[in-house]
């Protein structure tokens, strides 16, 4: 993209903004106290904001700084904030912040880059006068701009991200289980050639990449896990704790290696699980049944699990699990025809979608998508639509987990063609649940 197209980007941002001496600019790692203050202030957190730089720095160090994006004010009245860190340290004050970081997720076709959005704070004294908005167009430009056609992010609040085009697309659930009824089906697939150890969790680190790089690489929604977050998910800290015991690893080898692991710590005779990852359905029985055998426990808990885990169907009684939603990763489309025309379609559609975007002007208009089974376009077009949406719907249903027609049925979508909605949903179809389990 060229200087006049950024230029024009930048006046995008709401009116007043400006005049109040707002500018933004990408930040480095000597903004990043600055950030943090922003951020921790505006999330409530009870550290003060020192914990969360030294835990960050190493995180953001390893994939993207330069990519915060700051909001500054200046404190000269009248006067305008410019950017570089000279100027920030001299006068212009952070009031707002956006980060992401670089990931590879698994979507229907493959692996992609995705951006993933966090450390979304403004100071509670700077809220609801558009330095949100700004920073998000900003932000969305300049993913465009890196060339990843997707966004994910958690979202604290569900009525936050919706208007910028993100849109829930992934589903977590707890699932809860009395020791007393923690028993499987007898024709839960076993393996006798298999071992079942309890490892220190630093001893067992290797073993848990390997499985893990695996199934993330294989199953929907999944992130590849950097080196850093292997730190964040295995810390073992009193805080990290959360009252219950050190971190536990089981890991669960064949000849050939490691086949799967759980991770899991116990408290209040309770066995809290945070992952269970095999390669193999009969190393993914064994962990189970580790887990199921420990003594002195009253409860079983795992969090969080995909809508299809297959605890689900390996209990003997599924009507005692307890099971309540959990959250969602919420997905956007930064480029539509890209990330249609890299997507992989269960069976033939060609539609002509007429697409809103207020927030990515570049993504609004009309598109043809032809897809089958051996590839796909997404092309601009003049035709006559045959469905009318907006782009939060497409980041929806884009790993397979929601579908168009949910949306139709509740009106915010419009077919012109009749069947067109649900053509595009069987075309969008997975026959697996999306599911992240990387906490960002
Ligand atoms: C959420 C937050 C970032 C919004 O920042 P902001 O600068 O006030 O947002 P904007 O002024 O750009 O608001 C944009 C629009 O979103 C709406 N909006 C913003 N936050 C909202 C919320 N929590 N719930 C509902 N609507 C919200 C605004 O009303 C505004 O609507 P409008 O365009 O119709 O007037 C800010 O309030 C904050 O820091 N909150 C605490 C931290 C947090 O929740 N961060 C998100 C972590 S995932």
């Amino acid at each position: 993209m060229g200087q006049a197209e950024r230029s024009e980007r930048v006046e995008t941002v709401p009116e007043g903004f400006a005049e109040r001496g707002w500018t933004i600019r990408a930040g480095g790692k000597d903004d990043l106290p600055a950030v943090v203050e922003v951020v921790a202030e505006a999330l409530l957190t009870k550290e003060e904001p020192g914990f969360w730089v030294d835990r960050l720095d190493p995180v953001l160090a390893e994939d993207h700084y330069g990519r915060q994006l700051l909001a500054l004010e200046t404190d000269r009245p009248g006067g305008a904030a410019e950017s570089g860190d000279e100027r920030l340290v001299e006068g212009g004050r952070v009031i707002g912040a956006v980060n992401a970081f670089s990931f590879r997720m698994s979507v229907p076709g493959g692996t992609r880059a995705a951006a993933g959005v966090t450390g979304v704070g403004v100071w509670p004294t700077r809220r609801r006068r558009g330095v949100l908005t700004a920073l998000m167009r900003r932000q969305l430009a300049d993913i465009r701009d890196r060339g990843e056609k997707l966004a994910v992010l958690w979202a604290s609040e569900g009525a936050i991200y919706g208007r910028f085009g993100y849109a829930p697309a992934t589903s977590a659930y707890e699932i809860g289980v009395e020791a007393a009824h923690a028993r499987l089906r007898p024709d839960a697939p076993r393996d006798p050639g298999l071992t079942t150890e309890l490892v220190r969790v630093f001893r067992a680190r290797a073993a848990l990449e390997r499985v893990h790089a695996a199934v993330a690489d294989r199953e929907v929604g999944r992130v590849q896990r950097s080196r850093a977050f292997w730190d964040t998910t295995l810390r073992d800290t009193p805080d990290s704790r959360q009252g219950r015991s050190p971190l536990k690893a089981v890991v669960v080898s064949g000849p050939d290696g490691p086949q799967g692991y759980a991770l899991y710590r116990t408290g209040n005779r309770e066995v809290y699980v945070q992952e269970v990852l095999a390669t193999a359905p009969a190393a993914r029985t064994a962990l189970y049944e580790h887990l199921f055998s420990r003594d002195l426990v009253t409860r079983l808990v795992f969090t969080p699990t995909s809508q299809d885990d297959p605890l689900r169907h390996l209990i003997a009684d599924p009507k005692r699990l307890s099971v309540t939603f959990d959250d969602s990763l919420w997905l956007r489309l930064v480029d539509v025809p890209g990330a249609l025309a890299e997507r992989s379609y269960a069976a033939p559609v060609d539609v002509v979608l007429e697409v809103s975007d207020r927030h990515a002007p570049w993504n609004e208009g009309r598109w043809r998508l032809r897809a089958d089974r051996s590839g796909a376009t997404c092309e601009p077009t003049e035709d006559a639509p045959d469905l009318s949406l907006d782009v939060s719907h497409l980041g929806a249903v884009h790993l397979g987990g929601r579908t168009l027609t949910g949306y139709l049925r509740s009106g915010l979508i419009t077919e012109h063609t009749p069947g067109a909605v649900g053509g595009l949903d069987t075309a969008l179809f997975r026959p697996d649940a999306p599911f992240c389990d990387l906490a960002f």
